[in-house]
């Protein structure tokens, strides 16, 4: 049963500081008594111990790094909006982030650590605690659902994530439409939702080179400038979402650092 179902009213969980995930959940559950013709209320919890335990072997490694607030940026084109942004704020020294070949740098007057990670991971690493706090597409976060907490839509960075074809596309109704698409848990939701049976292909990067050589009728990609699209002779046939980049937090850190996360969220917060 899914926990809603589960837990009736009153569901809670519990942290450890360092431990990336919850390791306590309850909650009420009325239903469940009520399902096995027990009429009355009851409550609960569970301690994951694995994961109590897990953190105390991480607590040796992790205590040296406690004190930074550790920041997972995107590398490529939405780094350098982040960087100026943090500048401006005066949340980093400038230059922190000049040399663009290193991916780990450490602004120590201000306690902070960054780390470049490739812009569909960062989410990863926020959700596993090795980062506090990230900066990632809503695209990104839509598709792979991670646990993190989204704070604040940063307002930059806008795309959508399109239907994309040749303008002169005539779709065949006999046969499932071919769609290639980085984005596949999306697409398929999409084409369920209005009931089209599609074909998906799976692919990693430079999508729109799948209808140029006929690997798929149409792609679902981002579409920010419309200039990969136009260069390549493709157009937008239909948007499904629209996307922005977000400030997200670990579960964890966020109740536990608090204080400077606070400071980062305000500050970023009055650049925007
Ligand atoms: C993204 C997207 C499009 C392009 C759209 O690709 O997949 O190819 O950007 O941007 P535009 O509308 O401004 O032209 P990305 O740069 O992430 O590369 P990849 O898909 O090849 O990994």
């Amino acid at each position: 049963a899914s926990l809603e179902t589960y837990y009736s009213g009153l569901m809670f969980t519990g942290y450890l500081k360092d431990v990336a995930k919850p390791v306590l959940l309850g909650g009420r559950y009325d239903q469940l008594l009520k399902s096995q013709d027990m009429n009355q209320s009851g409550m609960g919890f569970a301690i994951y111990l694995d994961e109590a335990f897990l953190s105390e072997r991480q607590t040796a490694s992790l205590a040296i790094e406690n004190e930074y607030l550790k920041i997972a940026l995107p590398k490529g084109r939405m780094a350098q909006k982040v960087i100026e942004i943090f500048e401006k704020s005066d949340l980093c020294a400038k230059d922190t982030l000049k040399d663009n070949r290193q991916l780990i740098f450490t602004d120590e007057e201000h306690k902070l650590q960054f780390y470049l990670v490739k812009p569909s991971d960062v989410a990863i690493y926020v959700e596993h605690g090795v980062a506090d706090i990230g900066v990632v597409g809503k695209d990104v976060l839509m598709e792979s659902q991670p646990d993190v907490l989204e704070l604040l839509d940063l307002n930059f960075g806008k795309c959508v994530l399109a239907i994309a074809g040749f303008k002169d596309f005539k779709q065949d109704f006999n046969r499932p439409l071919k769609v290639a698409t980085k984005y596949a848990n999306q697409t398929r939701d999409y084409f369920a939702s209005i009931g089209q049976a599609v074909e998906l292909i799976a692919l990693h990067g430079s999508i729109e080179v799948a209808p140029l050589l006929g690997l798929s009728d149409v792609i679902v990609d981002i579409v920010e400038t419309g200039r990969t699209l136009k260069e390549n002779h493709l157009e937008v046939l239909k948007v499904i979402a629209h996307s922005s980049a977000r400030l997200v937090a670990n579960q964890a850190a966020y109740r536990f650092k608090q204080v400077q996360m606070n400071e980062v969220i305000k500050k970023v917060a009055q650049q925007l």
